[in-house]
């Protein structure tokens, strides 16, 4: 073929526009990456995978612990030097950090081009499309969640993956001393009811067989009346969907008609997420957590009660400024009696501009110390548990391949990483693998035969 003939699609693939992004913190930014790369289709941007290939180069930020801040200023400065003998890309800072920093980026870090808060990712075309266009350097950190999933309902969410994600709920009004999020992603808010069960039925049409339902509040739910309970039931109805998760859950919004939907549901996978924090009533109190122990453990027998199946994991802020060896002690009770899988768990973080960032912290040492007892004694939990599934058969929902081909991924109900031999047509199908080994986070086996039932 003549170079003639190929010129204008060499040229045009050079001419793509190419947009990377590194996402950063839960899974409500890896759902807003996603979204993104649907919005900035319209506007001529590619997704690629190699961030030496972009012109567009988008940091989706966490603030939730540690330094933040310094981590995004730290990835600039890579940014930069990747991009030192090249043509320099449009550099975009989105998410949590970039909510709570706003125009200070623009002002310390002129490589910055643009900053997006989480509310605002349904003007990011317009914005870039202003900057290219006038060169000027902007900030866009409005809270208008309403704007953002009514723009964002009208893209395909082309989520292509066996297991999706879905937002349903934004932002917090909970105000727990320690933490951030009610001041990035701003107030609580429920998107409209259809417009989720919209979105749902395309990701199913598309291909996913498992939804996992998103909010910092997600058991907060609340549109025109309709809870979370409501929503669960309705999606149940989609055929195709195979799975139904929600993450993360407050306990105090852990209301009834949400605990009777354990006794309906078929899809509803066993595995509940729900942070406590802490073990001890006092620094629960301290926290503003709203909720007890007492309450808690109560959620936990309702729940067991329906279905002994049913598992608990959980998040664990330890060395919480007042936290003593009693409060610690405490922790590792209520670790003991819930025997929590897959738990999350950090030393508190002082946030800027939260009540608890100017409190006097425990002794570093101390905090460390008192991580590793807890974390030491959640491991233990878990390999427990998974060593307990060795030998058995559980059902895996098959996600993809690994990087190496060697095996296939899929995820059990309690959304443990189960590797095993399989054909590629597997993928998407629910299938009884027989676990042979395990560690801490995975476990190993093979295909038995494949199913659409399930089991818990
Ligand atoms: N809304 C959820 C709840 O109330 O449990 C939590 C959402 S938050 C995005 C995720 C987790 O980050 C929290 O459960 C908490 O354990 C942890 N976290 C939040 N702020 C923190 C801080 N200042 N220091 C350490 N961990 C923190
Ligand atoms: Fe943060 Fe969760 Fe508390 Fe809201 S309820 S302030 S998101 S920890
Ligand atoms: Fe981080 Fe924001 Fe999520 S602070 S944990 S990305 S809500």
């Amino acid at each position: 073929m003549s170079f003639e003939i190929l010129k204008p699609y060499l040229d045009n693939s050079i001419n793509k526009k190419k947009i990377f992004i590194k996402t950063f913190g839960c899974q409500m930014n890896e759902y807003d990456s996603n979204r993104i790369y649907d919005t900035v289709k319209k506007i001529g941007y590619e997704k690629t995978d190699k961030y030496e290939n972009a012109n567009c180069y988008l940091l989706n930020t966490c603030h939730i612990r540690d330094k933040a801040k310094e981590k995004v200023y730290h990835e600039i400065g890579r940014v930069k030097k990747i991009f030192r003998s090249k043509l320099k890309p449009l550099v975009i800072v989105a998410g949590c950090v970039a909510q709570a920093e706003h125009e200070e980026m623009l002002k310390r870090e002129p490589y910055i081009d643009l900053v997006l808060g989480p509310q605002a990712y349904h003007k990011i075309n317009d914005t870039i499309l202003e900057h290219q266009n006038k060169k000027k350097r902007e900030e866009e950190t409005e809270f208008d969640a309403f704007a953002k999933f009514d723009y964002l309902s009208k893209i395909k969410n082309q989520s292509n993956k066996i297991s999706s994600f879905l937002t349903i709920q934004e932002g917090c009004d909970k105000f727990c001393n320690f933490c951030v999020v009610p001041f990035t992603r701003g107030p609580e808010y429920s998107r409209p009811f259809d417009q989720i069960l919209e979105e749902a039925k395309q990701l199913v049409l598309s291909g996913s067989k498992e939804i996992t339902l998103l909010g910092q509040n997600v058991n907060a739910y609340d549109f025109e009346g309709s809870r979370l309970s409501d929503l669960i039931l309705e999606l149940e109805k989609i055929t195709g969907l195979k799975r139904i998760r929600y993450t993360t859950s407050h306990p105090r919004d852990m209301t009834d008609d949400l605990i009777d939907v354990y006794k309906k549901s078929k899809k509803l996978m066993p595995l509940i997420h729900l942070p406590v924090q802490s073990g001890s009533d006092k620094v629960l109190e301290l926290m503003n957590r709203k909720h007890t122990i007492k309450t808690y453990i109560q959620i936990y027998y309702r729940l067991k009660k329906i279905n002994p199946k049913l598992a608990f994991s959980s998040d664990f802020i330890i060395a919480y400024p007042g936290e003593d060896e009693k409060d610690f002690k405490d922790t590792l009770k209520l670790i003991d009696e819930i025997r929590f899988i897959n738990s999350f768990s950090f030393i508190f973080s002082p946030r800027p501009g939260t009540v608890a960032s100017n409190l006097l912290t425990i002794d570093r040492n101390k905090s460390l110390d008192r991580l590793k007892v807890v974390q030491k004694k959640l491991v233990h939990n878990q390999l427990k548990v998974n060593k307990s599934i060795e030998n058995k058969t559980i059902k895996v929902l098959v996600e993809n391949r690994i990087k190496d081909k060697s095996k296939l991924f899929g995820r059990s109900e309690y959304m443990t990483s189960v590797l095993f031999d399989g054909a590629d047509n597997l993928i998407g199908k629910i299938v009884n693998v027989k676990i042979k080994n395990s560690n801490q986070n995975t476990l190993f086996g093979y295909v038995i035969d494949s199913t659409n039932e399930k089991v818990a």
